[in-house]
């Protein structure tokens, strides 16, 4: 208790802090603020302490707390949840995003470049690099994130790939069935078979989910079907890289095995669509990729009027999407996706916390982990409005100020 003093600059704060002066909060608590389902709350104040979130509620009737932070009449809300992203990986692909730029379609295929270069990489190169872009990240806002492998597609390079992942993250994807590897070519089921087999053996103890590419040039249905079960059968929860050149069978499949997402979702049809606002799954949309890639944007706007839970993240990777800007893919979706700035700043912080099936973050509330962000604006809607603007002025993981 007693009085506040300033807690700026980054770093561990022992006691209690309170961030006072707050114009808007988002708290994703619709039962806080003004009822609406971001629980936005003017003139706010929230109070961190032991690394989650003590109290939430008016600046003026904020509890007495060790340290102060005036926000000075900037918006908080909850920090972005990016709950997919393919963070292990060597090399670069920017000869091929030039080809794509004058006119040559992606495909699946230039994942190979990218196994190539990471099965070539030390795990001290490899892990330096997944650092570099998780502080990127980090300074644009993202709290928590999601990783995967799938350059490896060695069981070796799989299993060092999870092991570098979970170094730095709980939410950790094992994703062997990302594309047949080319000492497969001629065998695709054989390459399924080791998948299921000597490789989950490797990854499984390493990974929380199992994932595949169910698409023309990857996987098809029985396949992806056969890998996601066997991943289940270990512990591992599904997710599934669906519908994102094709209209394909990745959603239904998903939907079918419960799987906790369905991500892409850009080719969907009627009962696509239907079979997502029934079930628990959630569409993770990723418009990083239809933006590096050309390709038509996801129609956020139908599956929200079916009544599908939509997760918002970057598909962070060298090939199809190399952003790592969460505040970016808000924008995206709000211009062209036909999401509100309330919806798509829902979807990139609770959105993906239901994609992750977590209920201590995404939100602003009491017992939530303290990850909160400051924009240098007076309202989460800039995170649209402003687009291309690094508009996070500060950061807090788990009620540690990291920036
Ligand atoms: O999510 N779709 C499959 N995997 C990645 C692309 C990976 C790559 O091109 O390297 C994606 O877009
Ligand atoms: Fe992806």
């Amino acid at each position: 208790g007693g009085t506040a003093a300033a807690a700026e600059g980054t770093g561990a704060t022992a006691g209690s802090t309170a961030v006072t002066g707050i114009a808007a909060l988002v708290t994703n608590d619709p039962a806080l603020g003004d009822g609406s389902r971001l629980g936005l709350i003017r003139d706010a104040a929230v109070v961190i302490d032991g690394g989650r979130i003590a109290w939430v509620g008016e600046s003026a009737a904020a509890p007495a707390a060790d340290h102060r932070v005036d926000a000075q009449g900037r918006a908080a809300l909850p920090g972005f949840v990016d709950s997919h992203s393919h963070l292990v990986f060597a090399g670069d692909r920017t000869e091929e995003f030039n080809a794509r730029m004058s006119g040559r379609p992606y495909t699946a295929g230039g994942i190979r470049t990218t196994v190539a270069a990471t099965r070539a990489a030390g795990d001290g190169a490899l892990e330096a690099t997944l650092v570099r872009h998780l502080r990127e990240a980090l300074r644009q806002g993202t709290t928590t994130f999601e990783t995967k492998s799938g350059y490896g597609l060695t069981a070796h390079d799989e299993e060092r790939a999870l092991r570098i992942a979970a170094r730095h993250t709980e939410e950790v994807t094992f994703l062997g069935a990302h594309i047949v590897p080319p000492e497969y070519a001629g065998d695709p089921d054989g390459y399924v078979s080791l998948v299921t087999g000597e490789m989950l053996d490797a990854c499984a103890p390493h990974a929380r989910w199992i994932d595949v590419f169910c698409e023309r040039g990857a996987f098809d249905a029985d396949q992806a079907r056969a890998v996601l079960t066997a991943g289940r059968a270990r512990g591992l929860v599904p997710r599934v890289h669906a519908n994102q050149l094709t209209a394909g069978p990745g959603v239904r499949l998903a939907v079918e095995l419960g799987a906790a997402s369905a991500d892409h979702c850009t080719h969907l049809s009627e009962e696509d669509v239907a079979a997502l606002a029934s079930g628990d799954t959630v569409a993770t949309l990723l418009p990083g990729a239809e933006f590096s890639t050309r390709g038509a944007w996801p129609n956020a706007r139908r599956l929200l009027d079916a009544g599908a839970t939509v997760a918002l993240s970057t598909d962070c990777n060298p090939g199809s999407s190399f952003t790592s800007s969460v505040p970016f893919c808000i924008a995206l979706a709000v211009r062209d996706m036909g999401m509100t700035p309330d919806e798509a700043v829902w979807s990139a912080t609770a959105g993906g916390a239901a994609a992750l099936r977590r209920t201590d973050i995404g939100r602003i509330t009491p017992g939530a982990r303290a990850d909160l962000v400051l924009l240098d604006a007076p309202s989460h809607v800039h995170l649209a409005y402003r687009p291309g603007v690094p508009l996070v002025s500060a950061v807090w993981q788990a009620g540690t100020r990291m920036y």
